[in-house]
């Protein structure tokens, strides 16, 4: 008897914040795996900030997500099936397998992974596309000095934990800024932040110059909007602003919020870069080593927020994101 495979596709471009009816939820016969192939059932889905960008007709660094089409997502998925030499059945296997119960793949993009020296939500997470984005954005981009002072907006997610304490490993002193007590808490007592700052209760630009008093190397930003504008106003000499994201700009349905204090830049001689993890995709064997040496150690914790559902539950766990409700790496984990 053939498989359900149940697909979240996209049935209307959102505007402003996602709705429920954005998404159409549809069964169709899973696929047998061809010759060189192999089918797998999906384990767990990675939920990002990205994803919001994905679904806008505009050009970006990855095509739009069409209407209709299964909703782009990473996953882990467990084989079931295989006609492919490298891939038998029980490995698990990480790749951009969309939203979705079943898979048929080739191999194309797909990494095998072992389950039993990490769970699923970590090669999601400080193993996975995060950790990278966390990696080279503070080491290449920010290019991080041991005695740096160093900010990270987003400091509670899934990339802002890593690169916190990536930089407490490379000798920093680090400022996490983010939303609500139990995170800022989380930060310093568990991931050995130096200092946090409350978005919500705090006005940023004040407690930036309160903790980095001789102002910031480098500054991470995950968020943009005002906080960026409150970190070039305390930039050290030199500075590095890296631009890695700028979610409280992503459910926009207007012009985006630019800097104004960008003149900050030249005064401190200071420099704003974007980047795109993808651009360092050779070298992820390289990060994916150095990060899992330093769990092993001890020395960096993961923080997954699991969240245990069916694939149903992928528009209302995708929210969480935009309204603060994740701890670390947020990931839909299918029973
Ligand atoms: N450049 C790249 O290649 C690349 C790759 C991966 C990710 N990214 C970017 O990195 C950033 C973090 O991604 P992630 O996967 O680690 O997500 P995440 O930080 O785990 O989750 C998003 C967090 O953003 C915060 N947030 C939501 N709305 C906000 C707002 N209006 N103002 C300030 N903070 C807000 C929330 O934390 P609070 O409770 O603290 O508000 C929320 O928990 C995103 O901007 C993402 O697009 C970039």
């Amino acid at each position: 008897v053939p498989e359900t495979n149940r697909q979240i596709r996209l049935a209307a471009r959102p505007q402003g914040e996602l709705k429920p009816d954005d998404w159409e939820h549809v069964d169709v016969e899973a696929a047998e795996p061809g010759e060189g192939e192999f089918a797998a059932r999906t384990v767990a889905v990675s939920l990002d900030p990205a994803m919001r960008g994905w679904l806008d007709d505009r050009p970006s660094y990855v095509p739009p997500v069409a209407l209709g089409d299964v909703m782009r997502a990473g996953t882990v998925v467990r084989v079931t099936a295989s006609n492919h030499p490298d891939y038998a059945v029980g490995d698990h296997v990480v790749g951009v397998f969309g939203v979705q119960t079943h898979v048929v793949s080739d191999g194309s993009g797909a990494l095998k992974v072992d389950i039993g020296a990490a769970p699923p939500a970590t090669y999601l997470g400080a193993l996975g596309m995060p950790g990278m984005t966390a990696y080279f954005g503070l080491l290449d981009v920010g290019a991080l000095r041991e005695g740096d002072t160093v900010a990270i907006s987003g400091a509670a997610g899934a990339v802002g934990t890593v690169a916190g304490q990536i930089a407490k490993i490379k000798g920093c002193r680090v400022v996490g800024i983010a939303g609500g007590p139990d995170k800022c808490g989380m930060l310093v007592d568990d991931l050995g932040f130096d200092a946090t700052i409350d978005y919500r209760a705090e006005d940023v630009r004040a407690a930036l110059r309160r903790h980095a008093p001789d102002g910031l190397d480098v500054y991470f930003d995950n968020v943009g909007g005002d906080i960026l504008d409150a970190a070039l106003a305390n930039l050290a000499m030199h500075a590095r602003v890296v631009i890695c994201g700028a979610i409280s700009q992503y459910n926009a349905s207007g012009a985006v919020q630019g800097p104004s204090n960008y003149l900050a830049l030249l005064v401190r001689r200071a420099r704003m870069e974007g980047f795109i993890v993808f651009d360092y995709a050779r070298r992820y064997g390289e990060a994916a080593a150095e990060i899992a040496g330093w769990i092993s150690e001890g020395r960096l914790k993961t923080k997954e927020h699991v969240v245990p559902g069916t694939i149903d539950d992928f528009p209302a766990t995708l929210q969480m994101l935009f309204r603060g409700e994740n701890v670390g790496k947020l990931v839909l984990e299918l029973a």
